[in-house]
């Protein structure tokens, strides 16, 4: 389906007096679609990974929702949604939106989810992930593709679940993008201190910074944080270093003073991925490729 800019914007601001979509989950882990050799998760592989991470829920926190970067990629949710509903676990979509060709077959794909097992499993949808960040796609395009996803999801669909766009901080505090806050019901801000050269002492306190940047642009949204972490193998980034005493150092500094402070997070990653390419992006998880725990998640 689609829709003119301004039958949406109309449609936009009808929605806000109808009952608005609510935050429906709990915190969690960003989950790759591949193996460790890089074959893409089956139902019984996804089943087999949810449980594990469940399985490191706290006496504070249930590890049940779960950020998925695609739809359609490895038929992410064919797979991946009987595998939820299995388990009782949620699943937060990522709909890539690049170019018109790949964001209709991720739409797609979610509406084929939607249509085949209902609406119980989502619990929201971020459309876009870093496109402007990585200068991809025009604001205004990418708006649109929001509050059209949005359109499936919460009118054709009833699923009532928020859905919004994640990018990095410097790309919400950054004034071009304005349209595509407008267009989200939720902020998703991915904020990763090591990629800011930043120490591990001074590391929350410069997470800590972007959040406040980010909440003082987005008009009282909410807001939630899309992805953070800190690897533990590769190459230093200016001043940080990657080593699991940082991993610990990072959870317990930064993810703890989420929880404290009821901000909700998807943690990156969940297990290393060694089919990435080489260097830092293979040891970004919580856990080893074989999913045993680096770190402890105790707050
Ligand atoms: C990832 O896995 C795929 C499929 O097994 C393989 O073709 C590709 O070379 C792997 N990439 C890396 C970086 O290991
Ligand atoms: C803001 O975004 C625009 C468009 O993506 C870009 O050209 C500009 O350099 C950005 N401004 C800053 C301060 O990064």
């Amino acid at each position: 389906m689609k829709y003119s800019l301004s039958t949406l914007l109309f449609a936009a601001a009808a929605a806000v007096v109808s009952a608005s979509p609510v935050a429906n989950f709990e915190n969690g882990f960003n989950m790759g679609a591949q193996n460790p050799d890089g074959s893409c998760k089956t139902t019984a592989d996804w089943t087999r990974d949810f449980q594990v991470v469940q399985g490191w829920s706290t006496s504070t926190v249930k590890y049940n929702t779960f950020k998925l970067y695609s739809t359609n990629d490895c038929d992410t949710l064919k797979n991946a949604v009987p595998a939820a509903q299995a388990v009782g676990a949620k699943i937060w979509a990522g709909v890539w939106a690049v170019d018109e060709a790949k964001f209709n077959a991720e739409k797609g794909a979610l509406e084929y989810a939607m249509q085949t097992w209902g609406t119980d499993w989502l619990a929201g949808v971020n459309v876009g992930s870093e496109s402007l960040y990585r200068m991809e796609i025009d604001p205004v395009k990418l708006a649109i593709q929001i509050w059209d996803v949005k359109g499936m999801v919460n009118e054709a669909y009833k699923a009532g679940v928020l859905v919004g766009c994640a990018d990095t901080w410097t790309s919400w505090v950054n004034g071009t993008n304005a349209i595509v806050i407008e267009a989200s019901d939720i902020i998703m801000m991915n904020g990763f201190p090591y990629w800011q050269g930043s120490t591990i002492e001074q590391a929350k306190d410069i997470f800590y910074q972007s959040i406040a940047a980010t909440k003082a642009v987005i008009n009282g949204k909410p807001f939630m944080i899309g992805e953070t972490g800190w690897p533990t193998g590769g190459d230093n980034f200016g001043s940080a270093v990657p080593t699991v005493d940082n991993l610990q150092s990072y959870w317990k500094s930064a993810t703890c003073a989420l929880q404290a402070d009821n901000i909700p997070y998807f943690f990156f990653s969940t297990f290393d991925e060694p089919n990435r390419s080489a260097g830092v992006e293979q040891h970004f998880g919580v856990a080893n490729s074989d999913k045993s725990l680096k770190i402890s998640l105790a707050c």
